[in-house]
């Protein structure tokens, strides 16, 4: 009889965002008709832009014609799909990164999951706290994680807790780590982090041989003068990879299109990641289709570029709306400037899943419990910025009417 991977034995309930699902259709199913405001997962809600749309429909005429059909596609991406990224994401920002070295993926999900097989099982993972739950999750089941205490913490996962008092910038570790996993613009909380911090994080893991996982997957959000990409900084191409994605910010949650970033000249004791994480993509993922990458390529362009920037500021502009509205509620809301999401104080008394079930139960709107993301995500609670216009007003009207 095989033996299982006893790592997922360890694991406390299901994934965040599944237990959630599950508990919203339950509502549902027992309150037929009612309409239900879901604000929880980040889900994109605008359509595809017409400019991306087109290049798809071009693509497809493409793979339709003996003259012009593709099969297996190159194993990091499509040149014309690197070459316009490492222009215009890194080049043009200042961010030495060349198209040879970006991996076209489709998920940034799966990328920050997968990228662990890299690294030896006795490796110290530090996380923020709260976090987006694959870091930890993904490390547990390699076994990274060690086991899954009471107080809501793995034994061997390095939590930096991200709190008001720091402006949910977490401090740099007193103990050895190994791999530092960052996400800037933040999800959940919403907040950017500056050049000035990034680099305090870049000089740190340079003096101490650590690899920061960088998940910049809300870049597009960012409004101010802040760094876009960790590239930026200088050092980084020593000690970092970056991971990044079209969901959330071309829409393609439901197409499917990411990218990750290494370095040739990043190597952990002279063993190059980009030639590991090579050797790992061309055995294990056959690529995303050629109808995604000419989409994804159509989405930088200048034209699919501002149509989509009008998207971005559709979403930031719901997370003002939900900021401004539920702050002058009373209530302590945190992000939404810089990245889609809002990070609420909950009430008074009332836990991240008491306020969960009050928002869902008393104003049929769901959002995401702080507690999902880590010990001190509780107390929290997170709503996104990506419904529709008219949900998202009628989200906030309910919230101050009802709770
Ligand atoms: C989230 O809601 O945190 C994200 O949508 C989840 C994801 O991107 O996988």
């Amino acid at each position: 009889m095989p033996k299982i991977n006893q790592n997922y034995s360890k694991l406390p309930g299901s994934y965040l965002f599944s237990d959630i699902a599950k508990r919203v259709d339950r509502y549902k199913s027992e309150h037929p008709g009612n309409s239900v405001i879901s604000l929880g997962i980040g889900d994109v809600t605008l359509p595809i832009v017409p400019a991306v749309t087109a290049a798809m429909h071009r693509a497809t005429d493409e793979m339709g014609d003996a003259a012009t059909f593709r099969g297996y596609g190159p194993e990091q991406g499509y040149e014309f799909l690197r070459e316009t990224l490492a222009q215009q994401q890194y080049i043009s920002r200042g961010a030495p990164i060349s198209a040879d070295e970006i991996f076209i993926s489709d998920g940034a999900k799966c990328d920050t999951g997968n990228f662990g097989e890299l690294f030896d099982v006795d490796n110290t993972a530090a996380v923020c706290d709260p976090v987006y739950p694959v870091y930890v999750d993904t490390n547990a089941m390699a076994g990274r994680a060690g086991d899954f205490m009471p107080d809501g913490k793995w034994n061997k996962i390095c939590y930096m807790p991200c709190v008001k008092e720091n402006g949910f910038i977490p401090e740099l570790p007193k103990e050895h780590v190994d791999l530092i996993y960052l996400c800037y613009p933040n999800n959940p909380t919403g907040v950017a982090i500056t050049a000035a911090r990034l680099k305090q994080w870049v000089d740190y893991a340079l003096k101490t041989g650590a690899i920061i996982l960088y998940d910049a997957a809300y870049e597009a959000f960012i409004t101010g003068d802040l760094p876009h990409s960790i590239y930026e900084i200088e050092g980084a191409r020593a000690c970092a990879v970056e991971f990044r994605s079209f969901s959330k910010t071309a829409g393609f949650t439901g197409l499917r299109c990411a990218y990750t970033v290494i370095p040739r000249d990043l190597k952990v004791g002279g063993t190059s990641l980009h030639a590991m994480w090579s050797r790992r993509q061309t055995t294990k993922f056959n690529g995303v289709s050629y109808v995604t990458q000419c989409a994804a390529q159509a989405a930088c362009l200048p034209e699919g570029r501002s149509q989509t920037m009008d998207c971005i500021r559709y979403y930031l502009e719901n997370a003002k709306i939900i900021k401004d509205g539920l702050s002058k509620a009373g209530y302590e809301a945190f992000g939404g400037e810089n990245g889609p999401y809002i990070w609420l104080k909950t009430p008074a008394s009332l836990t991240s899943w008491e306020f969960f079930d009050k928002l869902l139960n008393h104003a049929e709107v769901v959002g995401t419990p702080g507690s999902g993301f880590g010990p001190h995500g509780e107390g929290y609670f997170r709503l996104t910025g990506f419904g529709s216009r008219k949900n998202t007003i009628e989200a906030v009207e309910r919230i101050l009417t009802r709770i």
